[in-house]
């Protein structure tokens, strides 16, 4: 709207007084067909005979010839619902040049009729609940130099022929299909943006006409291949290209823009260097190149700038972090995750710090730092991430005091203590992972209260403390993992009751599992206590609320039998319980837990058969199966393992079904299964690892065994199987091991393809086996058989820790938003900080939101997932008051990077309006939780 009241005011001079009667009857015609619901602060419920109209707010009347004229009408968010059909009112005002119906409900297809406004220039009909086709009449409204109709369901055809269209916003439509060469027809273009449609294929050359183009964004959409030089658009300020898959150069004519001061390439595929006429543009302030293929050094850069964003490229060379003092309007830098080595050893004297920009982000992950940089007093800097780098030593004073750090990630480096105590009162976010800290756990006394906070691979060596909850009564994510805490796991810690991800595995912790952890806290999805020493009883105390999806209590000395409340968790994707002491027969009240993917039993006591006949239900997902060293008897009565479900989704969901397609795994060995190996197990053509070994099988190798054509691991070894070798088996292209030591397996080894290349290990003990590679020739039946038993020694083995977490933390993170947002318990507190949380977690989880007051008119500057924490617009946002949880956010069908803390997205994923109900909004969620 900002836009369109500086249209008003450039083209028309408003008057007010004297409503011609005609057009003032026509407007009270028009309020009362249409059914608005803003009953204050709308301009419409003021519009009433006895006011003369041109004094009316949304009319605008001007004066031509001695005659007042009603030219400007705007009935932008009136809340209007319903369809236009009774108003035939609206399309009689025939002076009309400016119509703005923006943000309202229509939920009508655009009228025909709106092109007997002849005299239109400017018309918005953004967000207004509009679908349907551009009627062609529009397509014919030759005076518009104005078409906003962003944000609208629209199929058919681009609007077209408007050669006098100066300004052409079809932002968040579903526009499809190439971007049509006529574009370039349309000379006087100075705005043109189609944000987030589905165009596809290349950008038309012909823009390159376009000589009065200023404002250009395409971000979001399919666009492929290399951009045009644009070289005649000398007046362009602002271009926006990201989140496409454009490639090849960055034309180096983009160098002549001398007006250019905002550059967005994120994420595309854009090699090559970057031309350094671009960074002699005097005016530019905002680059980012982000997510490219670029290489070369990194250029030199021009004191305008404001944000300089380079990560994830390959640029490389050496960036001395002094030139940085040459920057001092500079509030952004990212130059991480390059093949950049940043020098800070200039830059360690404090009493040239005071030269250093004030910086609102400051990003060097990956950048080869070996000390601290020495900046001084900022007063500003809201996010600061070393991560990855080589530093030694203590974190200094000037970053454990600057408080306005919201976000601080010194992940992966080699510190070993803090200077002074953390005094961080704004500091949500916390990721010290990965370094050699030890002692006493810091507690951080935030203000705002920890959101993320990430102790985990240090050198810990304290005991929990038991107030740790005080600072943690929102937090989400708390981990601990491999250090060495011990001691016992406080109670306290269920009061952190937003957590949704709680890692504590890796220490030595003792004592039992506080039964409050299943009680109390309903949020958490992901539970880690693996590779610890506690003991006792899981708590049969899940509550119906339960939403565990990973529940790992490996590697513990826990006993007792699995609780029969864990039935309520049926989220429950992953269960580890392996290498314990529980004593119990198969948990057949697990069938309950239809999304289980992965159970682990392994190395307990459990007995008995493992068939559940009574019981409905089946594991459809279940991928991984390990019930290895146990005492499971009996024949094998029931499969546990399907097929991986089909691919359903982009994004997440793929990368997890990837995940565990890549690792399923189905493993019954040392228990005491007999009867034969069921020949079903061959219809399981996903598997990559079968072991039924140490068992007491009898009876054939199933010849539908080489079907599993994924199989790369097969070990049957010390079981009762006889018969002959299926020749089947040499179908296995991927099988690189197989054990079939130790049966009875008799007649001639198969030959050819991978079974060429098996040593006789895997054949010894069945003294009725010939042929190569055994010693015994086929027709000599008098050679003994080999002796000596011996293990599968390169036999495969999962590596669980990777794959537990990386399934856990990735579903935590699809969900760890709903309940903050929607939950009608949030506090005040949560009130208050909401939309500093959402900015901060959403991020954090793939997410991007949009305050309610940002979405309409998002700058795009703002519209970055990370570098939204410019304080001046913070300052703004927090003077709003917020009367609802409007907003727009954006499901990226993200996948965390576990060794980055990087959220991988799908850009392609769609984007969510918040303005109506509540209840309406959980889909966009649940598309996402599903994994
Ligand atoms: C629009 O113009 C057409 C043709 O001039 C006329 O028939 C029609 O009634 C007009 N519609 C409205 C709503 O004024
Ligand atoms: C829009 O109108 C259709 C019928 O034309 C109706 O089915 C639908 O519920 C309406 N949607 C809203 C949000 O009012
Ligand atoms: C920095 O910003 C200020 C205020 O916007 C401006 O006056 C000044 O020229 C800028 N400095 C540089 C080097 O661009
Ligand atoms: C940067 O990489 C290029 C090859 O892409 C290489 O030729 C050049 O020497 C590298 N520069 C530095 C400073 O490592
Ligand atoms: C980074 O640079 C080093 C040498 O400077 C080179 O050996 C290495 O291959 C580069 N890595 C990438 C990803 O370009
Ligand atoms: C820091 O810089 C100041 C001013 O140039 C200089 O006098 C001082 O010796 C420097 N200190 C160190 C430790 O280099």
């Amino acid at each position: 709207m900002p836009l369109l009241s500086i249209l008003v005011a450039s083209h028309v001079a408003p008057v007010s007084g004297q409503c011609p009667g005609d057009q003032q009857s026509l407007l009270l015609q028009l309020k009362q067909s249409l059914n608005f619901s803003r009953s204050f602060s709308g301009n419409l419920a003021g519009w009433n005979s006895s006011i003369d109209c041109c004094n009316w707010l949304g009319i605008t009347c001007d004066l031509v010839g001695g005659l007042v004229r009603v030219v400007g009408l705007n009935l932008s968010n009136e809340s209007i619902t319903g369809g236009l059909e009774n108003s035939i009112a609206l399309f009689s005002l025939q002076h009309l040049q400016v119509l703005d119906l923006s943000f309202n409900s229509f939920n009508t297809t655009i009228p025909t009729a709106v092109s007997n406004l002849t005299n239109l220039r400017h018309l918005n009909l953004s967000s207004a609940g509009f679908y349907g086709q551009i009627p062609s009449a529009v397509s014919q409204m030759s005076s518009l130099v104005s078409l906003d109709l962003s944000t609208l369901s629209f199929l058919g055809h681009f609007p077209q022929n408007h050669y006098s269209m100066q300004t052409l916003l079809l932002t968040d439509t579903n526009f499809s299909g190439k971007l049509p060469s006529s574009l370039g027809n349309l000379g006087n273009l100075s705005r043109i943006e189609l944000s987030r449609c589905n165009f596809s294929g290349t950008i038309p050359r012909s823009l390159e006409n376009l000589a009065q183009l200023n404002y250009l964004d395409f971000s979001s959409n399919n666009l492929i291949g290399p951009i045009p030089s644009l070289g005649l658009s000398k007046s362009l300020v602002h271009l926006d290209l990201s989140y496409n898959q454009l490639a090849g150069d960055i034309p180096a004519q983009w160098g002549s823009f001398q007006k250019l001061e905002y550059v967005d390439l994120r994420h595309n595929s854009f090699n090559g260097s970057i031309p350094p006429s671009l960074f002699s543009i005097p005016t530019l302030q905002k680059i980012q190149l982000s997510f490219n293929q670029l290489k070369g050094p990194a250029p030199e850069f021009f004191r305008t700038l404001k944000v300089l964003v380079l990560s994830s490229n390959r640029f490389n060379g050496t960036v001395q972090l002094n030139w940085i003092q040459a920057l001092q309007n500079l509030t952004t830098l990212d130059l991480s995750y390059n093949n950049l080595t940043v020098d800070a050893s200039g830059n360690n004297n404090s009493t040239l710090s005071s030269i250093y920009p004030q910086f609102g982000i400051l990003n060097l992950a990956s950048s080869n730092l070996s000390q601290f940089p020495e900046l001084g007093n900022q007063s500003r800097l809201t996010r600061l991430d070393l991560s990855g780098n080589n530093i030694n030593g203590v974190v200094p004073r000037w970053i454990l005091e600057t408080t306005t750090i919201y976000h601080l990630n010194l992940s992966h480096n080699n510190l070993v203590d803090f200077q002074v105590p953390i005094s961080l009162p704004n500091l949500g976010v916390l990721d010290m992972h990965h370094n050699k800290l030890e002692g006493e756990i810091p507690i951080i006394q935030s203000s705002f209260s920890m959101i993320y906070v990430d102790y985990s691979n240090n050198f810990f060596n304290s005991s929990i403390p038991v107030d740790i909850s005080n600072y943690l009564p929102y937090a989400l994510f708390f981990s601990l993992s491999n250090n060495r805490l011990s001691g016992a796991i406080p109670a306290s810690i269920c009061n952190a009751s937003y957590l949704q991800v709680l890692d504590l595995s890796n220490n030595t912790l003792t004592g039992t599992i506080p039964s409050c952890l299943m009680e109390n806290i309903g949020t958490l999805a992901v539970l880690n206590l693996r590779g610890n020493k506690v003991h006792g009883s899981i708590p049969d105390t899940f509550q119906a609320s339960c939403s565990l999806q990973t529940l790992d209590l490996s590697l513990n000395q826990l006993n007792g039998r699995v609780p029969k409340s864990l039935s309520n968790c049926t989220a429950l994707e992953v269960l580890d319980l392996g290498n314990n002491m529980i004593d119990d027969v198969f948990p057949c009240l697990l069938k309950n837990n239809s999304s289980l993917r992965v159970l682990i039993l392994r190395n307990n006591l459990f007995h008995g058969s493992t068939g559940c006949p009574h019981l409905p239900g089946t594991w459809q997902k279940l991928q991984i199966v390990d019930l290895a060293f146990n005492n499971f008897s009996g024949p094998l009565t029931q499969l546990y393992y399907q097929d991986s479900i089909t691919v359903t989704s982009k994004g997440l969901e793929m990368e997890l079904v990837k995940v565990l397609t890549v690792f399923t795994s189905v493993d019954f060995s040392s228990n005491n299964f007999d009867g034969p190996i069921p020949a079903a197990v061959g219809q399981l053509n996903a598997l990559y690892i079968l072991n039924f070994s140490h068992n007491g099988f009898t009876g054939q190798i199933p010849a539908v065994f080489g079907n599993i054509s994924q199989l790369e691991s097969l070990d049957l070894s010390d079981n009762k199987l006889s018969g002959e070798i299926p020749q089947e088996l040499t179908e296995l292209t991927f099988l690189s091991f197989v054990n079939l030591s130790n049966n009875n397996l008799l007649g001639k080894i198969p030959t050819g393809r991978q079974f060429l290349t098996f040593d006789n290990t895997s054949y010894q003990g069945n003294p009725g086996l010939c042929g190569s590679p055994l010693m015994k020739s086929c027709s000599d039946s008098n050679t003994p058989p080999p002796s000596g038993r011996k293990q599968g020694s390169g036999q495969q083995s999962l590596d669980w820790e990777f794959i537990i977490p990386g399934i856990g933390f990735g579903a935590a993170a699809a969900t760890v938003m709903a309940p903050l947002i929607f939950s009608k318990k949030a506090t005040r507190w949560c009130d208050d900080h909401i939309d500093r949380i959402l900015m901060v977690l959403l991020p954090l989880c793939g997410f991007r939101y949009y305050t309610s007051n940002d979405w309409r008119r998002v700058q795009p500057e703002d519209m970055t997932e990370e570098y939204n924490t410019d304080l001046d617009d913070d300052d703004e946002e927090e003077e709003e008051s917020y009367d609802e949880f409007g907003g727009r956010y954006c499901v990226y069908c993200t996948k965390l990077d576990m060794t980055r803390k990087m959220a991988i997205h799908d850009p392609k994923c769609s984007c969510h309006h918040l303005s109506r109900p509540v209840s309406t909004f959980s889909s966009p969620f649940s598309s996402t939780t599903t994994l």
